[in-house]
């Protein structure tokens, strides 16, 4: 198994061009199921977990070429309507193939995709979605078996809390649905804003994304489009608190300033210098260490779970004491013993962590269970004194592109070691 080996120290100076969304570019690529014809997206990223969905919509009867960060994808007939076990539970973004081979198919049979590292993460929002939709729902042998033989049907849908997933499948299912489709306390996240640009631009009516009240009027058929996919905000995130931390003045290439709102006011308030360039965001670090700042995740517009990982590493190397509070997952501080195996002081409390800035991290042999936990980890080697070398990153390479070029072309003293 690849491992990636820091030198910690130096500072980052240079520029980072910013890939498109993992998690936008998962659901983009499902809209392919939607379609006969061609959809061409542009940005992107090529990842571990863009690789593997592919391989599930090859399976489903999609035509995939890849050309540079251009992929196209074409299903002009669906040569199945079941996703397996072994292609769902990998990753639970596939689990939203269900509602696409549903509208299309009117009937599809699906795994669960099971629990993850993170949490039990269920999906039932995502099934009285379905069903609100006019889908009959049973579950058997570990699969959902869904139909909908004369086709879903427009209904209003009010979430009990946010969730992207959720909102996402709904969307993807009900733009080929018969009538209007209410989607209330719908989540705001940009990946569903990007989503629902995509598949207007397939001739979908989707109104509201980006508000908690997202209205679609079904249409007969859905086109081919050409989609640029959005810039990846969690990325985005990573290195600016990565050049914050170990120091340096970068250049975030393409990143959209307002996508990060709630990371750039706790940044400033830390202390770091950041700012809105035409180009991107520039992170300046002025030499000294930041200033402990209190965080708690949210759903957009809020702090994002996917940034809670790094934002620690930055804060236990801060002046003073954060308290961090993760209220989306009920089992997200993975990474939290391995910092504190670096020199780390933090402290545990149920969905708190308590974190005491220390002068130095010491570089160790460290591994994480999950890909935000993973790249905590470097930002934590970025800085600490000597060499810590990061095991299992096969997490990182499922949501970060050309993680060790990127960090390297700014300075970083960084090499993947192959085995
Ligand atoms: C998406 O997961 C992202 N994944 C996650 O990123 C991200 O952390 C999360 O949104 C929150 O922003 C993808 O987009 C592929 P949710 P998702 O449904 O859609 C509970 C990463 O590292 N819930 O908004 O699965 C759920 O357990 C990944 O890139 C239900 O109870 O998240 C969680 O506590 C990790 N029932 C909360 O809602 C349901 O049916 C929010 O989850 C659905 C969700």
């Amino acid at each position: 198994m690849d491992s990636i080996k820091i030198r910690g120290g130096n500072p980052l100076r240079g520029e980072v061009t910013i890939s498109g969304a993992k998690n936008s570019a998962l659901k983009l690529m499902v809209a392919t199921l939607l379609t006969g014809e061609k959809l061409t997206f542009t940005r992107m990223p090529d990842l571990a977990d863009t690789r593997f969905l592919s391989t599930l919509l090859e399976h489903l009867g999609a035509d995939i070429t890849r050309n540079g960060s251009e992929m196209t994808l074409q299903t002009a007939s669906l040569s199945s309507a079941e996703a397996p076990y072994d292609l769902v539970r990998k990753m639970r973004a596939s689990f939203n193939v269900l509602g696409p081979l549903l509208a299309r198919n009117g009937e599809a049979r699906v795994s669960l995709p099971g629990g993850c590292a993170i949490g039990a993460r269920p999906v039932d929002l995502h099934l009285k979605a379905l069903e609100s939709l006019g889908a009959g729902i049973e579950l058997a042998d570990g699969y959902v078996e869904a139909r909908a033989k004369n086709g879903l049907v427009g209904a209003q849908i009010v979430f009990p809390f946010v969730s992207v997933g959720a909102t996402e499948h709904a969307m993807l299912a009900a733009v080929l649905a018969k009538g209007e489709t209410v989607l209330e306390n719908a989540a705001r996240e940009p990946e569903i804003q990007d989503l629902a640009n995509c598949l207007n631009a397939m001739g979908a009516k989707i109104s509201g994304a980006g508000s908690a009240t997202i209205t679609i009027e079904g249409v007969d058929h859905l086109t081919g489009a050409s989609h640029a996919v959005v810039p990846d905000r969690i990325e985005t995130g990573t290195y600016a608190l990565a050049a914050a931390t170990a120091g340096g003045d970068v250049l975030l290439r393409d990143a959209v300033w307002k996508h990060n709102s709630a990371l750039w006011d706790l940044m400033i308030a830390a202390g770091a210098s950041v700012s809105e360039e035409n180009e991107g965001v520039r992170i300046k670090a002025s030499g000294g260490r930041l200033r402990a700042t209190d965080m708690e995740t949210r759903p957009y517009p809020g702090f994002p779970t996917d940034e809670q990982a790094q934002f620690m590493a930055a804060m236990c190397v801060a002046e003073g004491r954060s308290v961090i509070r993760e209220t989306i997952f009920e089992n997200r501080f993975m990474h939290a013993p391995e910092l504190m195996r670096m020199g780390a002081r933090i402290d545990l409390r149920g969905n708190e962590a308590v974190v005491t800035g220390v002068e130095k991290l010491r570089g160790a042999p460290v591994m994480a269970t999950d890909l935000r936990a993973s790249v905590s980890l470097v930002i934590a080697g970025l800085v600490a004194t000597g060499e810590t070398t990061i095991g299992r990153v096969y997490h990182l390479d499922r949501g970060f592109e050309h993680l060790e070029a990127k960090l390297a072309g700014c300075g970083a003293d960084i090499e993947r070691i192959k085995e």
